[in-house]
């Protein structure tokens, strides 16, 4: 019998004393909306990432969208990416009336196949969008020669992946990388995206398609939308900034106690890569017989999450697609779990989880 705990939840952004008073000095500022922390915040952000140029967006979703539309992705294109991730890495692409073409994953890392991406080139594909899932990086080695052969544009969804290395390299600034500040993520900004990239005419493109398509003020010369980022939000951003490595050191810190302690046969814990910096944006597990075993950590208080439980391709937007198997990823929706891995869970958290995970029968 396992004693009863308080519930545990799946994530808890870390939010300190420093990120209330910068809030508070942009609001004692008067310049609510896009400004000069923006500014700093997109300066400090291209810098750690180790790029020229980072534009601040209002959500990841918007990042993505204006990403493909800055490198000038648009009807009658294909873009190939993997169906196992969250619904924008594919609706970005329909948003620019383009045909987002389904790859299936690689199961140990649940990243996109590089094989499978280089088998479903047409003359029509213009770009890539990988997916650095529960922040474990892609094949970059395979998917940037891939795309430099057939001169295709690489877009990194690295929405789950901030500080994420491959081979020593930031994922982000392999192609024009795109991240979300969602409370949930490795650091917030409430709601809030990036774009990186170290090409200037992409970075000169974003930044008018996110204020309306303006080139001067009122002068429109392109189709854009309002997805600025707020001072308010790059505030918090340039805070959360500063934590980042910190918080991404206990994520891994967490899964490395998971990985050494977690002894259920019935389990299956994350894999990592040996060439890579993975920054478990999730700590993800496999298990059969799924639903009972979320009912055992719901009795046990312990908060978790489905990532994801459909493939993009078998949601009913994509209904063209749903005569399409991708066996892998349709595999894994049925199987993975992730268990709490945030920063602020204690090691008493941390040993109630494994006493619960291994007591499943
Ligand atoms: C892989 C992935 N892509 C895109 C997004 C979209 O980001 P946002 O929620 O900030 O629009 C998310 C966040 O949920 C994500 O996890």
């Amino acid at each position: 019998m396992i004693a009863k705990r308080e519930h545990i939840p799946i994530a808890k952004p870390g939010i300190d004393e420093e990120m209330i008073g910068a809030i508070e000095e942009v609001l004692n500022s008067g310049i609510l909306t896009q400004g000069p922390k923006v500014r700093e915040f997109e300066e400090e952000f291209a810098e750690y990432i180790g790029v020229e140029y980072a534009v601040a967006t209002n959500s990841g979703t918007s990042a993505l969208h204006t990403a493909l539309s800055s490198l000038g992705i648009r009807k009658g294109d294909e873009v190939i990416t993997s169906t196992f991730s969250f619904i924008s890495t594919a609706s970005c692409v329909l948003m620019q009336g383009a045909k987002p073409v389904f790859c299936d994953i690689d199961p140990k890392t649940y990243n996109i196949n590089p094989d499978e991406t280089e088998r479903k080139i047409s003359d029509r594909t213009k770009a890539v969008i990988v997916v650095h899932l529960y922040g474990h990086p892609c094949d970059m080695r395979r998917v940037v020669e891939i795309c430099e052969d057939y001169d295709l544009a690489l877009i990194e969804d690295a929405c789950q992946a901030h500080g994420a290395e491959y081979e020593g390299k930031k994922v982000g600034s392999f192609g024009e990388g795109c991240f979300s500040f969602y409370p949930t993520k490795n650091m917030t900004t409430g709601e809030g995206g990036m774009i990186t990239t170290n090409n200037d005419k992409v970075a000169k493109m974003a930044r008018m398609i996110r204020d309306h398509g303006q080139r001067g003020r009122y002068l429109h010369t392109t189709l854009g939308y309002n997805y600025r980022m707020t001072d308010i939000a790059a505030a918090i951003g340039l805070a959360q900034l500063k934590r980042l490595d910190w918080f991404n050191e206990q994520r891994i810190k967490n899964a490395t106690y998971y990985n050494r302690k977690l002894n259920n046969e019935r389990i299956q814990k994350p894999f990592i890569a040996e060439n890579v910096k993975h920054v478990f944006h999730q700590c993800t597990i496999r298990v059969k017989e799924r639903d009972r075993f979320l009912i055992h950590l719901k009795n046990n208080d312990i908060g978790y999450g489905v990532y994801y439980p459909t493939p993009i391709h078998k949601q009913p937007i994509f209904n063209e697609y749903n005569e399409l198997t991708l066996p892998e990823a349709e595999h894994a929706c049925k199987e993975v779990v992730s268990i709490p891995v945030h920063p602020a869970l204690s090691k008493e958290k941390l040993e109630y989880v494994v006493e619960v995970v291994n007591a499943y029968e």
